[in-house]
C-alpha cells in the first residue's frame, strides 16, 4: 500500500502527467483537495473508489482517511492543485505518514505559475532583464510570513515576482512595490489559469487597480516584472552561431572536439 501524492495541476484536466492521470486509476481511495482540483480529474478513479474532498477535513481527519486505507491495503491517490512543492501542505501529511510508518510517493504537477506564464506566452526570465523568479506570497489569516521575505526584500532584487495568495491585498502589494519597480513596471494578473473562466488583465504598476474593473474572485496571480510584455532583451547565447558548445562545435579548434 503507498499513497500516491499527485500535482493536479493548475485547473486543466489535460494538464496533469501520465504517471499521476496512471496513479489515481489504480487507486482505490482517492482524497482530493477541494475546489482548486478539477472535478474532471475524479473520472480517472477505478469504479467504486472511495472519493473524499477533504476541503472540510483537519489534518488529523485526513491522516485517519489514509490509515484506514492502509490498514485496508488500499492505495491513496492523494491530489493537490498545481505541483506539490509550493502551498500544499504536504510537508505535514508526509511527516506523519513516516512517523507511522506508511508508505508515499509524490508525483509532481503543473504549478500555477507556469500555467499563467503560459498564458501569458511569457518566458519570466530573459536575457539581459531578469534571470530569477521568486515565487511568493503575502502574509493569510493561516499564515504569516517569516520576517525578512518581504516583497519589499524581494523586489530590491528586480527579479520577476510571481505572487500567490494575495490579490485580496492587491492595493498593499501595489503600494509595497512601486518603490523598487517604479510605476510603469508591467504587471498581469491571471485568474484561474487553464479554467474555462481564465481571465487576465495586463497593466502596469501605476494603472493595474483601474483595470480591475471589478473585485474578481480570489484563485489568481499577480506576475510582476520587466519580462512581462517584454520586447527588448538579448538573444540566449547558447543558439548564437558562433557560440562554441559541445552539441554543435564551431570552428577550426572547437573547445569540445567531436567524439568519434
Ligand atoms: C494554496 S495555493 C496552491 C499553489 C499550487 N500548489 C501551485 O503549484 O500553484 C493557491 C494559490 O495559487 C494560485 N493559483 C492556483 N491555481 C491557480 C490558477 N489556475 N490560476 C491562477 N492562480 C492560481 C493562486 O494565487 C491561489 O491563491
Amino acid at each position: 500500500m503507498t499513497v500516491h501524492f499527485i500535482g493536479a495541476g493548475p485547473g486543466a484536466p489535460d494538464l496533469i502527467t501520465l504517471r499521476g492521470r496512471d496513479f489515481i486509476a489504480a487507486s482505490p481511495v482517492c482524497l482530493y483537495a477541494g475546489s482548486l482540483v478539477p472535478a474532471a480529474l475524479l473520472d480517472h478513479c477505478p469504479a467504486g473508489a472511495h472519493i473524499v474532498n477533504t476541503a472540510p477535513l483537519s489534518l488529523d481527519a485526513i491522516i485517519d482517511e489514509i490509515v484506514a486505507a492502509h490498514h485496508a491495503g488500499q492505495d491513496v491517490a492523494r491530489l493537490h492543485s498545481g505541483d506539490l512543492s509550493v502551498w500544499s501542505a504536504m510537508g505535514e501529511q508526509l511527516r506523519r505518514l513516516r512517523t507511522l510508518g506508511i508508505p508515499y510517493d509524490v508525483t509532481p504537477g503543473v504549478p500555477s505559475f507556469a500555467a499563467a506564464a503560459a498564458v501569458l506566452g511569457a518566458e519570466l526570465t530573459l536575457p539581459g532583464v531578469t534571470q530569477s523568479v521568486v515565487l511568493t506570497r503575502t502574509s493569510g489569516r493561516a499564515s504569516s510570513m517569516p520576517r525578512g521575505e518581504t516583497l519589499a526584500a524581494f523586489a530590491a532584487t528586480g527579479a520577476t515576482l510571481a505572487i500567490h495568495l494575495s490579490i485580496h491585498v492587491l492595493d498593499d502589494v501595489i503600494a509595497e512595490l512601486v518603490p523598487h519597480y517604479g510605476v510603469d513596471c508591467p504587471v498581469a494578473v491571471v485568474w484561474r489559469a487553464s479554467w474555462p473562466d481564465e481571465r487576465i488583465v495586463r497593466a502596469t504598476l501605476g494603472t493595474l487597480e483601474n483595470a480591475l474593473a471589478h473585485e474578481l474572485e480570489r484563485t489568481a496571480l499577480i506576475l510582476v516584472g520587466r519580462v512581462i510584455g517584454a520586447t527588448e532583451f538579448g538573444e540566449s547565447r547558447l543558439y548564437a552561431g558562433d557560440y562554441d558548445r559541445r552539441f554543435r562545435p564551431v570552428g577550426t579548434t572547437p573547445r569540445f572536439p567531436e567524439v568519434k
